[in-house]
């Protein structure tokens, strides 16, 4: 199913794609009063599974706490219609976006008149940063700040925050690059528009910390465990902008992205301008989870298709065998 067709969860029933509106008197569409998801499901070797699937829910209905948004659905109650809209279009593998917004009553700035309304999209989505992207990126650093602290708070995925996300991508893309990285309020690395970052220097792998206005992503914790579980030191530091320039190896990690290598900086090139030792081992490791290679050790994947039980009995049993 690509994008603009199949069926959308919306407000409590599946609708076609071409009829799941809203009103233009929305507040959302007037405010940004949305929060949202960016979810995946792979189709592994052993049947179709949501990455984090809980995770990236609880991090929606933590978003609109923040927001006090009430969520109309419970955790289980998100897994259940992501699950029935990925069945709904038959998909084995996709990108998924629960959205959670403030519809149509009143269009004062106070959202809290307004019902909160909540859909599910789900469409195949590869390659965010283009087909190229698994050798290297080229990025600049923005010259538009991440949200200061106690301004839009960047822990809550928001659609008012991608107004910001928005400004570092246009610029990156119109400069030519393929993303921006944003500083700080106080000059320090921030994070991609919309993927964190990582970079490793003489072995240690460094990420920024939540204290550097980013947004605490799904994959950059998968990441600190898979880096940590192969044996590397990882510590979540501030990183002042020139350490960008003196890294070996440098890479975004998110759910869009998964994890993709950066080749140059503001053209400085990163190490040897290509993919590192660190970068290749943490991706290869993702890779085999999320294609099913290697046993799903953290419990990271919620399988989709009930039919396909029977498939992951037999390849546990084959495994259980060969042990
Ligand atoms: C601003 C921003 N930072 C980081 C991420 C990475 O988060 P995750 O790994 O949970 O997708 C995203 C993607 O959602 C993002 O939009």
């Amino acid at each position: 199913m690509s994008f603009g067709t199949g069926k959308i969860w919306m407000n409590g029933s599946l609708v076609d794609w071409a009829d799941a509106r809203i009103h233009i008197a929305s507040h959302v569409v007037h405010y940004g009063t949305g929060v949202f998801e960016g979810a995946r499901c792979y189709q592994t070797k052993r049947g179709s599974a949501c990455f984090r699937l809980d995770d990236h829910v609880l991090r929606l209905i933590n978003s609109g706490r923040i927001y006090r948004m009430e969520s109309p659905l419970d955790r289980q109650g998100w897994a259940r219609v992501i699950e029935e809209t990925i069945r709904a279009n038959d998909l084995k593998a996709c990108y998924i976006r629960p959205i959670m917004y403030r519809g149509y009553s009143a269009l004062g700035v106070n959202p809290l008149p307004c019902p909160v309304e909540a859909a599910v999209l789900v469409w195949e989505w590869a390659g965010y940063l283009g087909p190229d992207a698994e050798n290297g990126v080229d990025v600049r650093v923005s010259s538009w700040n991440r949200m200061a602290p106690n301004t839009l708070p960047a822990m809550a995925k928001s659609s008012a925050n991608y107004a910001n996300a928005g400004l570092i991508k246009m610029e990156a893309v119109l400069d030519g690059y393929a993303e921006g990285i944003a500083l700080d309020v106080n000059g320090f690395v921030s994070e991609g528009s919309g993927q964190n970052i990582f970079i490793v220097r003489n072995g240690i792998v460094y990420t920024t910390p939540a204290a550097a206005s980013i947004l605490p992503g799904i994959t950059r914790d998968s990441v600190i465990t898979m880096a940590r579980s192969l044996g590397y030191e990882v510590r979540e530091e501030v990183m002042p902008r020139e350490l960008l320039y003196l890294a070996d190896e440098a890479f975004f990690v998110g759910t869009a992205v998964e994890i993709t290598p950066i080749r140059s900086i503001d053209k400085i090139v990163v190490g040897a301008g290509k993919r590192g030792p660190v970068t290749a081992a943490i991706h290869r490791t993702f890779f085999d989870v999320i294609n099913g290679d290697a046993p799903d050790t953290h419990g990271w994947l919620t399988w989709v298709y009930p039919d396909e039980e029977p498939l992951r009995t037999r390849a546990a049993a084959a495994g259980a065998a060969s042990r």
